[in-house]
C-alpha cells in the first residue's frame, strides 16, 4: 500500500536476530538516527524502508511494534563494498575529519550507486502521489537524485546525520561531483550544523557550478534546492518521564550501591566507535587516579560500549585497544571487588539507559567528531533535580547548543583531565546553574521541534518549485 510518509534510512529500526533456539526476532539498532526518527515515525504513520541486517532475501514488509516496516535486502558484496566499505571505509573517515584515513575504492563506489539505486526504487514504489520521502544519512546521499527521476511528483527531504566536512576535506573524492549531484535531487537538504550547510553550498558553486544565494542553490532545470541546519534531538519529555519512574528510580540507587557508593560516578556511553574517543578519555581517568586526585573508594568510570560495525577491521583493533587499557588501568588501580572502570560491551535497554543516567555525577561525552551526539543530550533530560555534570567535546554538535557543559578538545588530555577534574569537585550551586540552562534548552528543542520544523521547510521549500 502507498504511504504518505515515507522514511528512507539504511537500517530499519529493527535489526532481525538468530536466537540461541533458531527462532527469529527483532532487537533495536543501535546510534542516534533510529532514537531521533522512530519516536517520529510512531506519530506520523509512514513507513519506513531500510536493511534489517544479515543476509535474508526473501522479506516481505511487516508491522513491528505499531511502525509499517519494508525491509530491502542486501547480499555479503553489498555489505561488504556499499556498507563496511564506501560508507564506513570511504564516507564515514571522511566526513569525520579524517580521524582514520578514508579508502578510495573503485568496486565499493560501483556497489553504492547500486545499493542506492535499489533503495531508490523501493521508495518510488511506496511513495503515495505526492508524498513526503525523508532520506536518512550519509549511505543514501544518490538516492535523491535517483527518486526524483523516478517519481517527479514526490516532495523530498535528505538529512544528514553526520558532520559535512570542510571543503579541502570532501574535495578529495574522487566521486565529489555525483555525490553533490546526487544531494540535489532533495528539495530541501537537512545538516545538523550551519558550517555543514556552508561547506555544501560552496562546494556546489565551486564543483558543479550552479548559481547560489546563501542558503539557496539554483539548479539549471528551474528548481530551488534550500541547505540549512536543523541540529536533531531526542524525545526530552519521554526520557523526563522515564527517569522520574519510581522503577528507573530504584534501579539507578541499586547501580549505586553495586558500584560501591563511591562519592561520584562517571558514565561513558558511545557506539564503538573510533570517532568517539573513548580511548583517550580513559587514559585521561586514569591519569587522574594516578597523580593522586582520586582512588577508587571516591570515584568509579562505567563505559558502556554498544557494539558497533564489528566485521570492520579498524573496530576490532580499537575494542582490542580499549579493553588493553581497561584491563591495565584496573591492574594498577582497582581493589578485590572494586574495578576503577566497569566496562561493558553492551547496547542497553531504553530503561536501562535512564537509570545510568541518573546514577551518574559524571557523564563523559567527548568525541573527536560528531555531528551531534544525543548521549549527550539524554543525560540532561534525564537530570529532574538540575544536579550532575556533562563534560563535552566542543568536536561534537551538541556543543553549539549545550554551552554550559565543560567543554573540552579530546585532542587535548592535560584539557580533559582539568575539565573532568573541575566537574568533580564543582559545588552543588554551580552544577544547578549549567544544569538549568541545558534542559531548558533540550526540551524546548526536542525531536517533535526538529522534525517539524524540517518538514514544515521542505513542504514550503517544495511550494516555491510548484509556483515557478
Ligand atoms: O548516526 C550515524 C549512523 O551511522 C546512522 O546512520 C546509523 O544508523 C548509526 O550511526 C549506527 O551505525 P550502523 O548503522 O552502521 O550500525
Amino acid at each position: 500500500m502507498p504511504h504518505d510518509l515515507v522514511i528512507v534510512a539504511n537500517r530499519l529500526p529493527v535489526d532481525r536476530v538468530t536466537n540461541p533456539d533458531g527462532s527469529v526476532g527483532w532487537r533495536r539498532s543501535p546510534g542516534g538516527l533510529v532514537s531521533a526518527i522512530e519516536p517520529f515515525l510512531r506519530a506520523n504513520h509512514g513507513v519506513w524502508i531500510g536493511w534489517p541486517g544479515g543476509t535474508e532475501q526473501n522479506l516481505e514488509p511487516f508491522e513491528d511494534d505499531g511502525l509499517s516496516l519494508v525491509p530491502l535486502a542486501m547480499s555479503a558484496a553489498d555489505i561488504e563494498d556499499h556498507y563496511e566499505g564506501f560508507s564506513n571505509g570511504t564516507l564515514w573517515p571522511l566526513y569525520h575529519d579524517v580521524v582514520a584515513k578514508p579508502e578510495f575504492h573503485r568496486e565499493w563506489w560501483d556497489s553504492y550507486v547500486e545499493v542506492n539505486r535499489r533503495f531508490a526504487t523501493a521508495a518510488a514504489e511506496h511513495a503515495a502521489k505526492g508524498a513526503t520521502v525523508w532520506v536518512q544519512d550519509y549511505q543514501l546521499q544518490l538516492v535523491p537524485r535517483m527518486l526524483r527521476e523516478l517519481r517527479p511528483d514526490v516532495r523530498i527531504g535528505f538529512y544528514l546525520h553526520i558532520p559535512f566536512p570542510p571543503t579541502e576535506l570532501f574535495q578529495q573524492l574522487p566521486w565529489r561531483r555525483q555525490i553533490l549531484e546526487g544531494l540535489l535531487g532533495a528539495d530541501l537538504i537537512g545538516f545538523q550544523l550551519p558550517g555543514g550547510a556552508q561547506n555544501f553550498v560552496r562546494l556546489v558553486r565551486q564543483r558543479v557550478g550552479h548559481k547560489t544565494h546563501r542558503d539557496l542553490v539554483y539548479l539549471p532545470d528551474g528548481r530551488t534546492v534550500r541547505a540549512a541546519a536543523f541540529p536533531i534531538s531526542i524525545d526530552a519529555k519521554g526520557f523526563a518521564t522515564l527517569a522520574d519512574t519510581s522503577s528507573v528510580r530504584e534501579r539507578a540507587a541499586e547501580i549505586r550501591t553495586a558500584l560501591g557508593n563511591p562519592r561520584k560516578v562517571f558514565l561513558g556511553v558511545d557506539r564503538l566507535d573510533y570517532t568517539k574517543g573513548i580511548y583517550a578519555r580513559l587514559r585521561a581517568y586514569s591519569e587522574l587516579i594516578n597523580d593522586g586526585h582520586f582512588d577508587v573508594e571516591d570515584a568509579v568510570f562505567v563505559q558502556v560500549a554498544v557494539p558497533s560495525r564489528e566485521q570492520v577491521e579498524h573496530y576490532r583493533v580499537l575494542r582490542d585497544d580499549i579493553e588493553r587499557l581497561v584491563g591495565r588501568i584496573n591492574g594498577d588501580h582497582g581493589q578485590i571487588g572494586r574495578p576503577a572502570v566497569h566496562y561493558l560491551h553492551t547496547s542497553l535497554p531504553r530503561e536501562e539507559m535512564a537509570a545510568f543516567y541518573r546514577a551518574a555525577d559524571v557523564m563523559v561525552v567527548t568525541p573527536y567528531r560528531d555531528g551531534m551526539n544525543l548521549v549527550a543530550k539524554e543525560y540532561v533530560a534525564c537530570r529532574s533535580e538540575d544536579d550532575g555534570a556533562l563534560v563535552l567535546s566542543e568536536f561534537a554538535g551538541a556543543a553549539d547548543e549545550l554551552r554550559q557543559a565543560w567543554l573540552v578538545n579530546p585532542y587535548d588530555i592535560n584539557g580533559m583531565k582539568a575539565a573532568l577534574l573541575e566537574a568533580y569537585h564543582a559545588q552543588d550551586s554551580e552544577l544547578k546553574r549549567r544544569m538549568k540552562a541545558m534542559r531548558r534548552q533540550v526540551s524546548t528543542n526536542d525531536v517533535t521541534a526538529w522534525a517539524d520544523n524540517f518538514l514544515n521547510t521542505l513542504a514550503e521549500q517544495h511550494e516555491v518549485r510548484q509556483h515557478r
